[in-house]
This record gives C-alpha cells, structure tokens and sequence, in this order.
C-alpha cells in the first residue's frame, strides 16, 4: 500500500493507494481513532457491487454503518437530495458519534463532501473514491460542491477529508468509458507536471486499458502525489498553483456545456478534445513545439479518447466559453502547455486565434 500525505497543518490527511483496501477500510479509518457510527453515501450499483465488503470490514472493526442511497447521475448533486441527506443524518445522528463515507465517484463524493461540510458546520468524513476519475482527481483536495440549475457546483465549500482510501481493484467493475474518462485526467497531470508519466502512458496505454493493476497502481499514485502537491501549495485556489489544474478545462467545459451535459461528451472526453485545442492555441502562439503538440495529441488517440466534437458547431462552443466562470472581468485565461511537463497561464488570448483553432479542431 502507498501513502502519501498532503500537508494542510491540522487538516493533513493521508491518500491510501493500493489493491484489496476495501475490506481494510475498516481498520484503516479506525487507525485515525475517530468516530465510530457511519453514515455512507453511495447509490444502487455500488451497493450491488460491494455492501458486503464495505459493511463486514467496518463492523468487525467495530463501527456501525448506515447506507444513504443516492441517485446514480449528477442530478444528486441538488439542493434538494442534500436537504435531504441532512435531515435524514440529523434523525439518524441521536447519541451517536458520527462520520461521514463517501463511497462513489465524483458525484458522491462531491456531494457527501458538501453535506459533511455543512453538517453542524463540518462533520469528518472519508473518500472511497471508486472511480479513475474520484480517485486521481476529485476526491483529493477538498473541493465540495453540488449543482444549481444556474451553473455545476455553484454552491459549495473547501472542506478536507480525514483519509482517502483509494483501491486500484474497484476499478476493475468500473465501464471502459469511464477508464478513459479518469485516463483524460491523467494526461492531463502528465501535460502539466511530469513528462515521466507522460512517457509512462505512452509506453503502458494498452495494459492500462485491459485494467492492469500494477499499471494503474502507478498512475493513481503519480496523479494522486501531483494533486497533493498543488493542493498543498494552494488549498484555496487563490494563489494561482491549483490554476494549473485548468489544463484543457476551459473549452473543456464549453464543450460540455453546447453539448446540454448530454451523455454525448463525458467530462474527461470534453477535457480531452480541450488539451489538444489548448496545445494547438499554444502552438499558434509559439509557445510549444509542434513535435510536443503532436505527442498529446497521439497519446489522446491512443487512449480512445476523442480529439474533435464532430456534431458541436464552433461556434456555440466559442459562445459558450465566453461565460467561462474563472475568466475575470471578461478577460480570457489559458492554460497552455509550453512542453510536456510544464504548462503557462496565458491571459488575453486573441480571440481571432480561439475562434480560428476552434473552427480548425472542432470539425
Ligand atoms: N471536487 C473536485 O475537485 C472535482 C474534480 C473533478 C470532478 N468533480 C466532479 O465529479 C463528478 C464526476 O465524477 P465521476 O466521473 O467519478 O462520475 P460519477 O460519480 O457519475 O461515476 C460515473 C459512473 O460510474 C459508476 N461507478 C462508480 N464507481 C464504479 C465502480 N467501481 N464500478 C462500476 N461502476 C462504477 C457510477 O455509478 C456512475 O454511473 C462531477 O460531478 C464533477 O463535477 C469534482
Ligand atoms: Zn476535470
């Protein structure tokens, strides 16, 4: 098993990495000497899969634990189903001492995180990430969030688990898109900070793809020390090291965006045609290499991932970008890569270069 620490003074936690933690899990967070009775979020599929392992390891480390079954798609990240899982939790809370587990994707983690936030003003809680994407992205670094109709995590806080406990052997149950789906990610900390594991993915794709756990073991845990790092560096995404993480997520999430959040684009297939947009908008400004731009641009292709939105118009994705919400003052922000391993936050791209590369990539 590996542990990495991501240093936040008393809000330090560990990353657990490795294969068979499920049925640990149990004397793992009973190592943190917290509380004992749980509350577990998760939904149907993944108590199909795994309430026994989960339940039997936490009983016979002596907890108590109670499911709180979600809906299985983003719209469980509502006002609505948290006000629920509130009120359900403040019945059930009665001279108990109790701690939250996520035990899901980003979804449930995303949520659960939020309601743990809120909860008498902050409630312990544990990630079990059980997706790629959870594991090497979101349930690291505190980020909590659940949706308005308005915009995706609108309403949301910055609130440190205790402990994630990441088991490279649930990805095994996990549907190939969704693999590829976290994979995007995973260049992406390639891109931004470290060409070794750019390389690894290069030289490793197939076995990653037929699930092999060694391979993945590295990958998690290469992603998973990056995030740590910038979290550590900028906890509350104010310094501009976490800004970095953006990487193709601006036109990412206007693809997502003129796609309705339709099952068109996942996220991480969105983030993927954003990275190479991102690369050729640098590539126009000469800031990269076109050797280096044609190396992500493989690597995505090799991993299945899409490279174009065919059935998007440029323009509303153009027009979609415009209301990205970390541009500031109107003023557009990049990240854009200047090698594979280091990338650069350009302001003011020219609008005549997005809407050209846009009109280039996207058909
Ligand atoms: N907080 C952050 O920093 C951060 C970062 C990135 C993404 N996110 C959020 O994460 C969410 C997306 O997360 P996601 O991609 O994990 O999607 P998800 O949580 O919807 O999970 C994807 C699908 O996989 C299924 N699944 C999960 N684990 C499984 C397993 N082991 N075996 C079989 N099926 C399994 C789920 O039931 C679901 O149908 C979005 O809401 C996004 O906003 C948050
Ligand atoms: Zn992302």
């Amino acid at each position: 098993m590996r542990r990495i620490r991501v240093r936040l003074k008393d809000r330090s936690y560990d990353i657990l990495i490795g294969r068979g933690l499920l049925k640990k899990s149990g004397e793992l967070i009973r190592s943190l000497r917290s509380e004992k009775d749980a509350v577990c979020i998760t939904n149907a599929r993944l108590l199909r899969l795994y309430r026994k392992t989960l339940q039997s390891s936490l009983t016979k480390s002596g907890m108590t634990v109670r499911f709180e079954r979600v809906p299985d798609s983003e719209g469980a990240k509502s006002v609505r189903i948290a006000a629920s899982l509130i009120k359900e939790i403040s019945i059930y809370d009665k001279r108990k001492r109790l701690f939250i587990i996520n035990f899901g994707g980003g979804v449930v983690g995303d949520l659960g995180g939020f309601v743990a936030a809120v909860y008498k003003r902050g409630t312990p809680y544990v990630q079990i990430p059980t997706t790629l994407l959870a594991q090497v992205d979101s349930a690291i670094g505190g980020k909590v969030a659940i949706d308005l109709p308005a915009a995706k995590n609108l309403v949301g806080a910055f609130y440190q688990p205790r402990l994630v406990i990441s088991d490279i052997d649930l990805i095994g149950s996990l549907p190939a898109r969704q693999i590829r789906n976290g994979l995007a990610e995973i260049v992406k900390y390639g891109v931004i900070k470290d060409r070794k594991l750019f390389t690894f993915l290069e030289r490793n794709y197939r076995k990653i793809l037929e699930y092999d756990e060694n391979a993945l073991t590295h990958i998690v845990s290469a992603s998973s020390r990056i995030k740590a790092a910038l979290v550590e560096k900028d906890e509350l995404d104010r310094t501009g090291s976490r800004a970095i993480l953006n990487y193709g997520h601006t036109i990412g999430h206007a693809i997502e965006a003129a796609s309705g959040y339709s099952n068109k684009y996942n996220h991480g297939e969105a983030v993927a045609i954003g990275m190479i947009i991102a690369s050729k908008i640098s590539l126009r400004l000469g800031l990269i290499g076109s050797e280096e731009a044609r190396r992500i641009r493989n690597l995505i292709v090799k991993l299945g991932l899409p490279t174009n939105a065919r059935g998007l118009h440029y323009k509303d994705v153009y027009e979609a970008h415009l209301h990205d919400k970390k541009f500031i003052h109107g003023e557009n922000r990049f990240v854009l890569p200047v090698r594979i391993g280091k990338v650069r936050l350009v302001s003011n791209v020219p609008e005549a270069i997005i809407r050209r590369v846009l009109r280039e990539e996207l058909l």
